[in-house]
């Protein structure tokens, strides 16, 4: 028996109705934001993800899914999509147009993570992009829609952890400093982290080891260097917060796993999932498409990751039960009113009424325990005695009631019910 792979899974029906559920949110409130969705391939150059996200971080060093493809390129299925985002910008010269672009995706993402409740192997996210803009008010502005999303989702226990990771005015003295603090303990350390000391000390402070993190809570504190530039930024973005009325807490631990970002960094938790609690994480990346190989342009997202939402909303009983029912299901008996049903069926689903035909050969009996058991309000009954009038019979399942409609009047009556 072939199975799904280990982390990956399939969304079935009802469940895919709560996909659409949330993805519906989602789009609409993106567009009353402003952003305009953007899709890029899943998979992309290796090296893309190599600059952009960093070699010495978690998700280039351990968990990609990298391989050579016939025409010997090493390609990758993206991890994330702000570096994808960042080359289709450049790639179509987005930033010759001078302006700030919005933008939002919906879509799998791949790591080779361990699986557990909220972790998967395939996973998908809801990302926004604002590149373009460096005011502190595009941090504030994204922030709110992530929080927005969620109370119109109806989730409240939410908790905002916000900090300044700097930028490269900044961070070479702090790493100065973190290099001196780490060395001094660093028997302590996990054998990846005495490696990465020298190369990037910044990412001791995500190591997930637990005698790393002990050393790591100790560690001198990146908001203690920031230059001028990041205190005065950092600063506004808090004062824009406030001025919307959005709570969030100072965490000057809150350092992200990714390499990109610069100044503003943040993340969303939902404390209740427990180990995986973090619904949402993103952050300013100024120096991104420099980086990538195109004009200094500052940018600023986030990534929501959409299992964990789910998680989150059927933990509080936030999701719908199924999908959109049909409004009527047809019921015929007999050959000729087998194929009379299905032409009608067809014209009442031109005129764009949702209904329901049986495929499975039922009894007029068994039909009616179905459409009962599936809560569908009404029957279009036809036999042979209905054709031979050109009527059917219209039965409320719900009320027991029935009536008799000419067959050209049945798609203003049931239009009625709309
Ligand atoms: P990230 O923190 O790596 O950031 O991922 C964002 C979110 O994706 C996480 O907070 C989590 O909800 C979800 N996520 C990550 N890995 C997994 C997994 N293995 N299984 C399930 N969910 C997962 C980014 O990806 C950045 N691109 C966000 C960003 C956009 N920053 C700026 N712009």
């Amino acid at each position: 028996m072939i199975k799904a792979l280990r982390g990956t899974q399939d969304i079935l029906p009802p469940q895919s109705a709560q996909w659409q559920y949330v993805e519906a949110k989602i789009r609409r409130i993106c567009s009353r934001y402003g952003f305009a969705e953007i899709r890029t391939p899943m998979f992309e150059q290796t090296e893309l993800f190599q600059r952009g996200i960093g070699e010495t971080t978690d998700v280039v060093s351990k968990e990609m899914y990298t391989f050579t493809d016939r025409g010997d390129r090493s390609l990758t299925l993206r991890p994330e999509n702000t570096a994808s985002a960042v080359r289709a910008y450049l790639e179509h010269k987005i930033y010759a147009n001078q302006g700030v672009e919005r933008w939002y995706y919906i879509g799998s993402m791949f790591r080779y993570d361990r699986p557990q409740a909220g972790r998967y192997r395939e996973f998908h996210q809801f990302g926004t992009e604002i590149l373009g803009s460096a005011s502190p008010q595009a941090d504030a502005e994204i922030i709110a829609l992530a929080l927005q999303l969620f109370r119109e989702l109806g989730l409240q226990e939410l908790e905002l952890l916000i900090n300044s990771v700097g930028c490269p005015q900044c961070r070479p003295a702090y790493r100065q400093a973190l290099v001196e603090y780490f060395t001094a303990q660093s028997d302590e350390l996990c054998k990846d982290c005495r490696s990465r000391l020298d190369k990037n000390p910044l990412r001791l402070l995500d190591c997930k080891e637990e005698g790393c993190r002990r050393v790591a809570a100790g560690a001198p504190l990146l908001t203690d260097y920031l230059c001028e530039d990041c205190r005065t930024h950092f600063a506004a973005v808090q004062e824009y917060l406030t001025a919307a009325g959005i709570a969030f807490t100072l965490d000057p631990h809150l350092v992200r796993g990714l390499d990109y970002y610069t100044k503003t960094a943040f993340e969303i938790q939902y404390l209740p999932l427990g180990a995986q609690s973090a619904v949402c994480g993103g952050g300013r990346y100024d120096g991104l498409v420099e980086e990538i190989g195109g004009p200094a342009t500052p940018g600023i997202g986030f990534a929501v990751g959409l299992e964990r939402l789910l998680l989150a909303l059927a933990m509080q009983n936030l999701l719908p039960e199924t999908g959109e029912k049909p409004l009527a299901a047809l019921v015929t008996h007999g050959e000729a009113a087998d194929r009379a049903g299905f032409a009608l069926a067809q014209e009442l689903r031109a005129a764009g009424l949702a209904v329901d035909t049986d495929l499975a050969g039922r009894s007029m009996r068994s039909r009616f325990k179905q459409l009962a058991k599936a809560g569908i309000k009404y029957a279009i009954i036809m036999g042979e005695d209905e054709l031979a009038q050109s009527r059917i019979t219209l039965r409320n399942l719900q009320e027991s009631t029935q009536e008799s409609i000419a067959m050209e009047d049945l798609v203003a009556r049931l239009q009625t019910e709309e």
